[in-house]
């Protein structure tokens, strides 16, 4: 079934591919080739093609079924069909627990949808070859001691990938937990039946269950998060070893989450262990907050700025389920979240060429304007090997930043308030440079304030200004690699990236939302 679907998304995207303009910074096409071309395509109806083909993309980087992937294992899920400079062809944990979450949220949309019927045998695939990995001996351990669940990447035929590499890596356990859990929840919901049927331990047994851990791949990765979130680790990046904000945002939210499951199946020890050690965590994440800089910082004690597209990524990956009950903790809209995120978002506008525009020349107030943005302002990785003058910008980067951008709209909008403090006026006041409406810190703003609606607007306007930049440097197939060119605008790295395509998906979800 699922190979049907890549056939179909296929014949689509060829069909629109023509019909594609050419973004202009790479259009070197002649007089006459520019007569041909259509009109420049709008941004709403760029991203409704993008939508179909990025999905088609990205599964195209899926086993079984995807066209990338062919002799990779069942259920494995490739960062990159790239196999050399770089080789990408390998399993991340996090890149396929991270896209994975992707389909979730498309199943859940429509359970009973022939497209959630394909996600849901991917997504089975996807379970069966994680229990595997658990359970292979690697670079960083075993199973048997829960280490070698700290291990970051597979071979994309399920063995263990020995080289050398920045290991261990602690977010990958929690990822896929927060994935499966959110698949368990979302199947528990459109198959009530199962639940009270004799075959529901079957079901849901290789998932959760309370004695048998070994055998529970989500109750293994939470044992893995509880007892070893306070240990060093390397980053999402795979470069640095210490704490990091990234990976202690989705620990605590899987611990979190797990809690809440564990108690669903009565396993009430496990369910306050683990809720005992989110809150500890919690109050470890105070830490992240860094004063005397004014913004959050990426790893703890590190000689960077801190400043880092992994806090974006943290606050969404993050953001507790929409049927759990938790509080969130540095949530899209925080303070401590925009406020980082306009820091982050000024260092890459100025590091950039591409990033330039007649307005930033200048402008002594800050600025808000959608721009590319890379992983953070010390980057060297090119994308093929390291460029001492510096980094590049990320499409999954920069898809992020228009995602907290559109959710924290979506927040303002159901909560009917805004409160302005003197923590996140900086934001607002770069958010809404040029305009004349009145703003001041430690007030409340709600529907009848002209202010409200402003910000509300702008929030969208950027959001779309971010993905409006990834436009303009995907190719004329819609393709998105890892990261374009600071000076050119032209793709490169790693083609194809899974990630560039899910994170595409979960910003123009977020955006719906928010319109
Ligand atoms: C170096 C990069 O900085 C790192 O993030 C990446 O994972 C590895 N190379 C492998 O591509
Ligand atoms: C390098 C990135 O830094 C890392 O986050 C990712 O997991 C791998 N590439 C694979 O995409």
């Amino acid at each position: 079934m699922a190979l049907l679907i890549p056939f179909v998304f296929l014949a689509y995207a060829v069909l629109f591919a023509t019909a594609f303009s050419i973004p202009p910074i790479r259009n070197f096409a002649s007089a006459s080739d520019a007569q041909q071309k259509p009109l420049q395509d709008t941004l709403d109806s760029w991203i409704e093609e993008e939508e179909r083909i990025a999905l088609d993309k990205l599964l195209a980087n899926v086993a079984p079924g995807g066209r990338n992937v062919e002799n990779a294992a069942k259920g494995s899920v490739i960062a990159s069909p790239s196999t050399d400079r770089p080789n990408y062809f390998y399993q991340w944990v996090r890149d396929a627990g991270i896209t994975m979450g992707s389909l979730v949220d498309i199943y859940a949309d429509d359970p009973s949808s022939k497209l959630a019927a394909d996600l849901s045998n991917i997504l089975d695939d996807y379970a069966e070859l994680q229990y595997h990995l658990q359970h292979t001996h690697n670079p960083s351990g075993s199973f048997d001691d829960l280490s070698g669940l700290g291990e970051p990447k597979f071979e994309a035929d399920g063995s263990p990938f020995v080289g050398s590499w920045g290991r261990p890596q602690r977010d990958g356990p929690a990822l896929r937990a927060l994935t499966l859990m959110s698949y368990l929840r979302a199947y528990n919901t459109s198959h009530p039946s199962l639940w009270t049927s004799d075959s529901a331990e079957d079901w849901y047994m290789p998932f959760y269950h309370a004695s048998m851990p070994a055998n529970s791949i989500i109750k293994a990765d939470l044992e893995y998060v509880s007892h070893s979130w306070n240990q060093s680790g390397f980053d999402l990046w795979e470069e640095i070893e210490g704490l990091h904000f990234f990976t202690a945002m989705v620990q605590m939210r899987a611990l979190r989450e797990g809690a809440d499951l564990a108690r669903a199946f009565e396993d009430y020890g496990a369910a306050d262990w683990y809720a005992e050690q989110a809150e500890t965590l919690q109050n470890f994440m105070q830490r992240f907050w860094a004063g005397n800089k004014g913004h959050l910082i990426e790893t703890l004690g590190s000689s960077r700025t801190g400043l880092d597209c992994g806090l974006l990524l943290g606050s969404l990956h993050g953001y507790p389920s929409p049927d759990s009950e938790h509080l969130p903790v540095y949530a899209p809209h925080s303070d401590e979240v925009l406020i980082s995120l306009l820091a982050l978002v000024q260092d890459q506008r100025a590091r950039f060429p591409i990033n330039s525009s007649p307005s930033s020349s200048d402008d002594d107030e800050a600025v808000l304007e959608g721009v590319g943005l890379g992983r953070y302002p010390e980057d060297v990785y090119d994308g093929y090997g390291n460029d001492a003058r510096g980094g590049n910008p990320w499409f999954l980067c920069t898809s992020s930043a228009a995602e907290i951008l559109y959710r924290t709209a979506s927040h303002l909008s159901s909560s009917q308030n805004l409160t302005i403090s003197a923590l996140g006026l900086p934001f607002y006041d770069a958010l809404l440079s040029g305009s004349s409406l009145d703003r001041e810190a430690g007030r409340n703003y709600g529907p009848n304030d002209a202010l409200y609606h402003s910000v509300i607007e702008r929030l969208k306007s950027l959001g779309d200004e971010f993905l409006d930049v990834v436009k303009t440097h995907a190719d004329a197939e819609g393709s998105l690699s890892e990261q374009f060119d600071r000076v050119t605008g032209f793709m490169r790295g790693a083609h194809d990236l899974t990630w560039s395509y899910g994170a595409f998906l979960q910003a123009v979800r977020a955006r719906k939302s928010a319109l």
